[in-house]
């Protein structure tokens, strides 16, 4: 059956902005998006990354964004935290949330996070330890849930085993990442009855990315199966950069719209986001990426 509330979880700054070309987008436009998402009335904002700047340039000033934000009562500011450092750094920045990231496929974790699986759970179980102690939540990811850039297709069995490990180390909900979004309906819907074998579906959230343009297809079977908690991202902003020809995460407007029309409560008010779309599409001088931005927005 369908949920009756769906909470919304707020990509754009985080997914949506880590993959835009050129130069690093000013920190004020970043918390602007931040800080106008959470005057929509979105509940939870993945608002940067303490990665290594490095590998994912964007992101660089992620404790300058932290700082900058106005911070709404009621909304969660969570970050990415690949690493104990990443932790240590957001800790310091005075995050909300945190979130660690692995993945169902070797090859893309290996691509993505530079270890293997094992690895990567290895290096968590120190952030997860710390977080424990300062009384963070940790939102676990895992990615390639539906098909991989290097590998091609996963067993549903691999990504139930790591979404389980995941949960088992103290991750409060675990995202399943579609990475560059080649899912189907029944691919996805076949999925989560693997995962949800392992872990309670009121732990699992769908994170879509729309490159084939099945996302909301997708979105509706797993909304079905009982997924109450949907990632997505403003305009459709978004990519990976470790995943060539990924496209962003499905659209929040669309989302909202689908929902709305399911008559599903997410407290999110469609017109204020649909103008926050038309604002960073216009600040990044880029299409605006979701149908419904496009329908009801400015451009
Ligand atoms: P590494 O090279 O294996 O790690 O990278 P290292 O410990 O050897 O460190 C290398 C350098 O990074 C060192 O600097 C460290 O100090 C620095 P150097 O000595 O060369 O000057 N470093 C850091 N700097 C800042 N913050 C840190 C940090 N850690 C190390 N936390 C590492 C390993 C994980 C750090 C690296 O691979 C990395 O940063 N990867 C970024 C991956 C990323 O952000 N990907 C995008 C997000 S995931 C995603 O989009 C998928 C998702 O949306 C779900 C889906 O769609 O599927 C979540
Ligand atoms: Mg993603």
């Amino acid at each position: 059956a369908f949920p009756k509330q769906v909470r919304l979880v707020e990509m754009s700054p985080r997914d949506g902005l880590q993959n835009e070309p050129g130069p690093v987008i000013a920190t004020r436009i970043k918390t602007g998006l931040i800080d106008r998402l959470a005057d929509c009335g979105l509940p939870h904002i993945e608002s940067a990354s303490f990665v290594s700047p490095k590998w994912v340039p964007q992101m660089g000033d992620a404790a300058k964004v932290m700082a900058g934000i106005n911070r709404k009562a009621g909304v969660r500011y969570s970050v990415l935290t690949p690493n104990l450092r990443g932790f240590e750094n957001a800790l310091e920045a005075g995050v909300d949330e945190v979130a660690v990231f692995g993945a169902a496929s070797e090859s893309f974790s290996q691509k993505n996070i530079n270890c293997s699986i094992a690895e990567s759970l290895e290096r968590f179980l120190p952030v997860m330890e710390a977080a424990n102690k300062h009384n963070i939540p940790v939102r676990g990811y895992v990615s390639t849930v539906l098909g991989c850039p290097y590998e091609g297709d996963i067993a549903p069995e691999q990504v139930a085993k790591v979404a389980k490990d995941l949960a088992d180390m103290g991750c409060y909900e675990i995202s399943l990442g579609d990475t560059i979004g080649v899912g189907t309906p029944l691919k996805a819907k076949r999925m989560l009855e693997a995962v949800a074998k392992h872990v309670p579906v009121e732990r699992l959230a769908a994170h879509f990315h729309d490159t084939y343009g099945q996302a909301l297809a997708n979105l509706y079977a797993v909304l079905e199966e009982g997924v109450a908690v949907i990632d997505a991202s403003v305009a459709g902003l978004g990519g990976c950069p470790y995943a060539k020809g990924a496209s962003g995460n499905v659209a929040t407007e669309d989302v909202l719209y689908l929902l709305n029309g399911l008559g599903i409560d997410t407290g999110v008010d469609l017109n204020r986001l649909v103008a926050t779309g038309d604002w960073i599409s216009g600040q990044l001088k880029r299409h605006n990426g979701s149908k419904v931005g496009q329908a009801l927005g400015g451009n």
